[in-house]
């Protein structure tokens, strides 16, 4: 044979590793509005920069006469590409071959890539559409699963890990995705539960669609599982790329810096007409975060999850920071379970990954309940404190109205370590908010009182003159410096620079005990 045969030959086996499960199977995925394995690797990386590893893969199994039906690459592709120029390892589950279903081939190649990644110091990204375990090659499957949940739980806080779903995600097959930093969902096209709607009928009863169970907007509203829901598997894609921008390839690098049109100067005259007088208003402190970051631009994650507390990446000078911030539009900005979960998840991914932390404040307090307390918002809340407490990259703090109680602690005050504090003169610092205050301490001289309402009201104005400002914490340097809330922005810039070369390096340890 020539070389040219050869060649022939090679080309032969490369066309039909691309075929997948054949062409009346990829018709199949296009009729459910799916794109294939491999048309979705060419949205999410740069044109031209995919180079595909171990195409010509196949399972050993013969069992359930699997012999019979050898597909070259076992139904995942996997390899490497470019986004925005930036190395990533990537695999995407190929629903035409068995089903994306994941064996021992299977899961070796998507191992072989994590571990690539791990020793490159590059993000992994997972495309997952999937018919979970590959029931003929029995616990073979299984042991591939736990073999990638090993590899996502080492590569934890070493690289960023994002996982897209794409289709069913089943079962134990669930369990990746959830160790990994960010999913994301598609609208209509994604579902993700333990157990389906079947088995949930069998054992509770209760009549539940797949959508309702497990679908993009379930997890991206209620449970908390998916971090960004989109329309599409292109808007989700464009995602993933977007969500790139702001973290960097490793715990060891630092997070990429964009050229900046934004005045680090940039005074906002605006800022000063956001807080309301009536310290009961609530405000949008999207409003707030949109007119003191680079060019008004914020990547919420998990933006509709757990409202009263924002999250997400922006820009200040061209650096990206991780912004936390309280909503007072939503439950007054209260802490609750799923706000505190959601920002302790997200604090920790920013301080693995070298992001400075940025937090606006304007809180009440925890949220009161029979239902919050039995919910655990002790060991819930605690997740937060100890997020803020363990953090050793930049924290930097802005309180622009309330800081009550535990809250002002919490919310990444001078003792939990932050290292610049400043409030707007609008800050109330306190134990509790005045009403709450002066009925404890003035319940006997209300009562007797001879017009009651007017002794409250009395003594409400009289606590917050005294109280409700930030000047005692001022005085004491729990804060820096009280500002003009024009300034923010060229604050907030000024201390990130000199905190660039901060070190925080606490005694050595195994690791710490998080109050799960
Ligand atoms: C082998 C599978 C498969 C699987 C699907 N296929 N799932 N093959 N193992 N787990 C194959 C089908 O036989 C079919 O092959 C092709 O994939 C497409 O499947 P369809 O059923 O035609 O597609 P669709 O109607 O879209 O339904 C998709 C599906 C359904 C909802 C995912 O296939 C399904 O319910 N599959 C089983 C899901 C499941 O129970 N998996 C195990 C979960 S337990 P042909 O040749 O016809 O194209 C688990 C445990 C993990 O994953 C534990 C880790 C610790």
């Amino acid at each position: 044979m020539s070389i040219h045969d050869k060649l022939n030959a090679l080309q032969q086996l490369k066309d039909q590793s691309e075929a997948g499960g054949g062409e009346r199977r990829i018709e199949a995925q296009h009729a459910k509005g799916k794109l294939t394995a491999r048309e979705r690797l060419d949205l999410l990386l740069d044109p031209g920069s995919f180079v595909e590893l171990d195409r010509f893969v196949t399972h050993r199994s013969t069992d359930f006469g699997l012999e019979d039906q050898k597909i070259l690459g076992d139904g995942v592709v996997t390899g490497y590409g470019a986004i925005d120029g930036r190395q990533v390892y990537v695999f995407s589950q190929d629903f035409t071959v068995f089903g994306g279903s994941l064996a021992e081939a299977h899961a070796e190649k998507i191992c072989k890539i994590m571990d690539l990644a791990v020793r490159n110091g590059t993000p992994v990204i997972g495309l997952n559409d999937s018919g979970g375990a590959r029931i003929q090659e029995g616990v073979a499957s299984l042991g591939g699963y736990a073999d990638i949940f090993l590899r996502n739980t080492k590569a934890s806080g070493v690289v960023p890990q994002i996982s897209a779903i794409l289709g069913p995600c089943a079962g134990g097959a669930v369990y990746s995705p959830a160790i990994t930093d960010f999913v994301f969902m598609v609208r209509g096209l994604s579902y993700m539960f333990v157990t389906g709607p079947n088995v949930v009928k069998t054992v509770t009863h209760a009549d539940v669609t797949t959508d309702e169970l497990g679908g993009a907007d379930t997890h991206g509203t209620t449970s908390g599982i998916a971090h960004f829901v989109h329309d599409s598997e292109l808007e989700c894609l464009q995602g993933i790329r977007a969500l790139m921008g702001f973290i960097p390839s490793n715990n060891l690098d630092s997070a990429p810096v964009k050229e900046c049109e934004d005045a680090a100067d940039r005074c906002d005259e605006e800022l000063l007409a956001i807080v309301p007088d009536n310290p009961n208003k609530p405000y949008d402190m999207l409003d707030v975060i949109h007119r003191v970051v680079d060019e008004g631009e914020l990547l919420q994650v998990h933006a509709a999850f757990a409202g009263n507390l924002v999250v997400g990446f922006a820009r200040l000078d061209g650096r990206p920071v991780g912004v936390v911030a309280n909503q007072p539009a939503v439950l007054a900005g209260v802490l609750d379970i799923a706000a505190s979960l959601k920002g302790a998840r997200f604090i920790r991914f920013c301080d693995a990954f070298n992001i400075p932390l940025v937090t606006f404040e304007d809180v009440p307090g925890f949220l009161p309940g029979v239902e919050q307390e039995h919910g655990g918002i002790i060991k819930h809340g605690a997740k937060l404190l100890y997020a803020y407490c363990e953090a050793t990259v930049p924290k930097l703090t802005v309180i622009t109205r309330k800081a009550y109680g535990g809250a002002y602690d919490v919310m990444s005050s001078k003792h939990v370590g932050a290292d610049f504090n400043i409030a707007w003169p609008t800050a109330e610092i306190a134990v509790m908010g005045p009403k709450a205050a002066v009925e404890i301490l003035f319940r006997r001289d209300i009562a007797e009182a001879k017009d009651p309402e007017q002794k409250l009201e009395e003594l409400e104005r009289d606590y917050r003159e005294r109280f409700a400002n930030p000047y005692h914490a001022a005085a004491r340097g729990y804060l820096d410096d009280v500002i003009d809330p024009r300034e923010t922005r060229p604050r907030l810039i000024s201390a990130l620079h000199t905190l660039q070369s901060k070190r925080d390096k606490g005694p050595p340890k195994k690791h710490g005990n998080i109050p799960l």
